[in-house]
């Protein structure tokens, strides 16, 4: 047995990023929709930088129009992400691509993931949870209408709220009420921070959004004092190597911050944000980590029980989850 093997917990993917190009390719031939910009000869997604690679995204999420897409989705990825070993994940799920923001459809979309969810736990052993995203780019004003489909629709299943996008646009704490919105409703809170942004837009996050959760964090680094806060703070950072290598934070694995990151005592995990974007699996992480940095089973074993401490499903679910992990 290699430590990609292993059984893993993922916490950072996003629900939309996880369409593999095929899967794209397939759903854009039925709706006679021209996507040839969107991929490279060779089949994968075509992006040159973060922003291109954002725009993209999107372009690639038009193909999903409607729940009974969503449904499809979910069943492939879960199906992959299952084969690769992971028995626990929570994805991004975005209103504003299911239903516009829209709350009467976002619970028809919800609907369909869910179903395809149960039944994929059933066939393959995985659990979902979902973790409803802001998209930054789109703005303070959209994100107050994701926070209030989150709210809402709060529960077993949708269990946090979060914010991806361009990091480059506005500031965290303009997104103070969507954040507030969620936390009153129960959620726990994640956001993207410190992937493009420097250190200060993680001291923006942990400060004005109160959040448990950072996605990426690792530009923390850069800042020692950042770095004891979010040890003292118990801050756990969703850290994703192969899309920060892939963007272009890091030129590579050797040189990512993951490590150090660890030295210090900052709790991380290690999820693949977007697989088939960054030519990545939850397998390939644990490859290029065991090779980079020497992590054996007890590395692994240490990430994993963190990841599994700082999800946001309740404990009955932890309980369920731990026991598949014993199986490894
Ligand atoms: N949306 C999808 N992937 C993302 C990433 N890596 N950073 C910010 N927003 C995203
Ligand atoms: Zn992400």
């Amino acid at each position: 047995m290699t430590v990609a093997d292993l059984k893993k917990i993922e916490l950072h993917i996003h629900h939309e990023g996880a369409a593999p190009p095929a899967f794209t390719k397939q759903l854009a031939h039925e709706k006679k929709m021209d996507l040839s910009k969107v991929f490279t000869d060779d089949g994968g997604y075509a992006f040159e930088n973060f922003v291109h690679f954002l725009s993209v995204y999107e372009a690639a999420t038009s193909v999903l129009t409607g729940p009974e897409e969503f449904a499809r989705l979910t069943s492939a990825w879960l199906e992959e992400s299952a084969a690769n070993g992971v028995v626990y994940t929570e994805s991004f799920i975005s209103p504003d691509f299911c239903g516009g923001g829209d709350a009467g459809a976002w619970r028809e979309y919800l609907h369909a993931i869910e179903e395809a969810a149960s039944a994929s736990e059933a066939k393959h052993g995985i659990t979902l949870r979902g973790v409803v995203t802001a998209v930054r780019h789109f703005g303070p004003e959209k994100s107050r209408a994701s926070s209030l489909c989150a709210a809402e629709t709060a529960g077993d299943f949708i269990v946090g709220f979060g914010m991806g996008g361009d990091e480059g646009q506005f500031t965290q704490g303009d997104f103070a009420y969507a954040y507030d919105q969620a936390r009153e409703a129960g959620l726990k809170l994640t956001t993207h921070a410190g992937e493009f942004g420097g250190p200060e837009s993680v001291w923006d996050a942990i400060n004005d959004l109160n959040v448990e959760r950072i996605g990426h964090g690792v530009r923390s680094i850069e800042d020692p004092d950042l770095v004891k806060e979010l040890v003292a703070r118990q801050v756990t950072l969703e850290v994703c190597p192969g899309s920060n290598v892939v963007l272009g934070v890091y030129p590579d694995f050797a040189s990512h911050p993951i490590q150090k990151l660890r030295d210090a005592g900052v709790r991380v995990t290690v999820s693949t944000d977007d697989p088939p974007f960054f030519h990545t699996t939850m397998r390939r992480e644990y490859e290029m980590l065991e090779k980079a940095f020497g992590w054996g089973e007890a590395d692994f074993a240490e990430i994993t029980k963190t990841a599994l401490d700082a999800a946001f499903c309740d404990a009955d679910t932890k309980a369920i989850v731990a026991k598949r992990l014993e199986k490894t």
